[in-house]
């Protein structure tokens, strides 16, 4: 297999070692269902279990509260649809408060429950993607069912003040005595941030082990004990009725191992991770005329850089670099024929010429100066080609 140097830890990691070894048995001899009554299935059960008291340790909370899903969206499903479902089912209302710069996992099912009769508010982002908690608060009205606001955002990397929205959204709730849970999307956060529930205020939180150095096809949920729900999943009635199906036992254990690690070692991850970001970033726009970073300049993940260079094409630039095997990305996946440019960069008021030719660099503590070296030594022909060449088929 061709080594590139991989800067595209936002898209998925690397399974870490520890992950896989304490995967293995579940994938070999330990195989059991967890819901037989066996030994071999109790060897499973009890997998699970130590898996969940681990995960309920390094977040906080109980372990009844974390139900193991398949993965980062079918945790925010569960979340939004769950909790909306529940909450219209009881009379509570069917308005959902979220921001315009949400993942498409947040988006689609907001976009899902509209068939159903609910409504969505998207409150708006500064320049920087920073969503204001006083707008989040003010956003939300009698008919609120559910708040749900990312920690950090997977393309410009911007870190929200999910403390304080939380706590906003609380204040207004209480005052029209009302249960309003509040969601985070956070996908992206585990690595650098502090994820434990009583920092950072929330009632639901979704996770996806892939992106910390995790199992990929592995999720988790966190839900506040007394959280209203009415399950996605029609079956068994495995995660105490939560998640129906048989569970994916290494993927839960090796989720379990994943989080303690990336937890436990997010200090050192910024540590490392920072310098980098801002050698890479002052290199690029001293070097590059016209590279602008986007995404807030201090409240951003540490292992995130995401920059404009106007007049030139994300993928002409993906594929000049894929050439010299380096793996990047434009942050956004571009499906359709007829462009368009993200929703996020749209929603922090990015010029169309800016939004058209954007990089994002993601990169994690393995990544070495010399690959951010190499990087920066190819990246300046690289953007004057492809303006070239844009500007060339504009003529
Ligand atoms: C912020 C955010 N939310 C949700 C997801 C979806 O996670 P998964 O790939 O595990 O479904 C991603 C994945 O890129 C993400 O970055």
């Amino acid at each position: 297999m061709k080594t590139e140097i991989y800067f595209d830890h936002a898209a998925t990691t690397k399974l870490r070692s520890k992950a896989l070894d304490a995967m293995l048995p579940y994938l070999q001899d330990s195989f059991g269902n967890p819901s037989g009554t066996y030994a071999l299935a109790r060897q499973s059960a009890k997998a699970i279990d130590e898996a969940r008291r681990s995960v309920a340790k390094t977040l906080g909370c109980r372990p009844q509260e974390i139900v193991f899903t398949g993965h980062g969206t079918e945790s925010i499903n569960a979340a939004i649809k769950g909790i909306a479902f529940a909450q219209q089912q009881a009379g509570m209302g069917n308005h959902i408060v979220t921001s315009n710069i949400e993942h498409h996992a947040v988006q689609h099912s907001c976009d899902y429950l509209e068939k159903f009769g609910f409504e969505t508010t998207y409150v708006p982002v500064d320049e920087y993607g920073l969503v204001d908690p006083a707008a989040v608060a003010n956003a939300v009205n009698e008919r609120t069912v559910l708040v749900s606001v990312m920690l950090a955002n997977n393309e410009v990397g911007t870190i929200e003040p999910m403390a304080e929205i939380s706590a906003a959204v609380h204040e207004r709730a209480l005052s029209m005595r009302r249960q309003i849970p509040v969601h985070t999307d956070a996908v992206q956060g585990a690595n650098s941030l502090d994820l434990r529930i009583e920092k950072l205020g929330v009632d639901v939180m979704s996770l996806s082990a892939h992106k910390f150095g995790g199992p990929k096809g592995a999720g988790i949920l966190y839900m506040r004990r007394g959280t209203p729900f009415l399950s996605q999943e029609s079956g068994g009635g495995q995660e105490r009725q939560r998640r129906a199906g048989t569970e994916n036992v290494a993927g839960i254990v090796g989720t379990s191992v994943a989080l303690h690690e990336a937890q436990a070692n997010r200090e050192a991850y910024v540590e490392v991770c920072a310098p980098l970001s801002r050698r890479i970033t002052d290199s690029i726009v001293e070097a590059i005329p016209g590279a602008i970073l986007n995404g807030h300049p201090k409240e951003r993940l540490p292992n995130n850089v995401h920059i404009s260079f106007e007049g030139a094409e994300s993928d002409a630039m993906l594929s000049a670099l894929d050439k010299l095997d380096i793996a990047a990305s434009a942050g956004s996946a571009c499906t359709s024929a007829t462009w368009e440019p993200s929703h996020v960069l749209t929603a922090m008021g990015i010029p169309l010429r800016a939004a058209a030719g954007v990089l994002r660099i993601t990169f994690g503590p393995e990544n070495t100066d010399d690959e951010a070296d190499y990087l920066l030594s190819v990246l300046p022909k690289i953007v004057a080609d492809s303006r070239a060449d844009a500007g060339a088929s504009a003529k």
